[in-house]
């Protein structure tokens, strides 16, 4: 059975995505951790989940916080996501996984991408720049923020009277979706 681990920093509502695929058997894999950078409801799900959850602390050094989620993963683990983990992991640790850390970001990049693009900074760039759709990708992690390989994604139209937040649930719903359906593929 393959292994997953997933990173998180916030609600966790993609991780829960990916629980729920894995419980009905859309994900054939087990998920062998949840590591958190910091205190977040994500944590809370994986224990509800029977997964064992890992609180690391983000104010670490990038290099030591990356040292620490390095020990955390199996060795044969197949698959590291990213699911709204707000961290910025270190060279060593991405040459360490060719190809086997992905994230999920909630824009069509390259557009809204990059230091400091996370969460409703995000959506509102892409109302700033008047853009009649945003949506989510789905990329390999590379040393470049943002920049790694996009495996797959997908468009949301962005309505008159959309705001950062509502245009935040529009895409959230098909983050969801794209990522299970990206993990189901690179694991089958
Ligand atoms: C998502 O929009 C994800 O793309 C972003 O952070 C948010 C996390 O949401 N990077 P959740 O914690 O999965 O609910």
């Amino acid at each position: 059975m393959p292994k997953l681990v997933v990173l998180v920093s916030g609600g966790g509502s993609n991780l829960q995505a990916i629980l729920d695929a894995v419980a009905t058997g859309e994900i054939q894999s087990q998920v062998a951790a949840v590591i958190a950078d910091r205190d977040c409801y994500g944590l809370e799900r994986a224990r509800q989940a029977g997964i064992p959850a890992y609180l690391l602390d983000r104010k670490l050094h990038r290099s030591d916080l990356s040292e620490e989620i390095a020990k955390l993963i199996p060795v044969d683990c197949d698959l590291i996501v990213l699911a709204g983990f707000l961290s910025i992991l270190n060279a060593k640790f991405i040459q360490k996984w060719p190809n086997k850390i992905i994230n999920i970001h909630p824009s069509l990049l390259p557009k809204h991408g990059g230091a400091g693009m996370w969460g409703l900074k995000v959506h509102q760039s892409a109302l700033d720049a008047g853009d009649s759709e945003s949506g989510c990708t789905v990329h390999y992690v590379s040393e470049e923020i943002d920049g790694g390989a996009i495996i797959a994604q997908h468009a949301v139209a962005i309505a008159a009277d959309d705001s950062a937040e509502s245009l935040q649930q529009k895409v959230l719903h098909f983050e969801h979706q794209l990522l299970v359906a990206v993990i189901a593929k690179l694991l089958a």
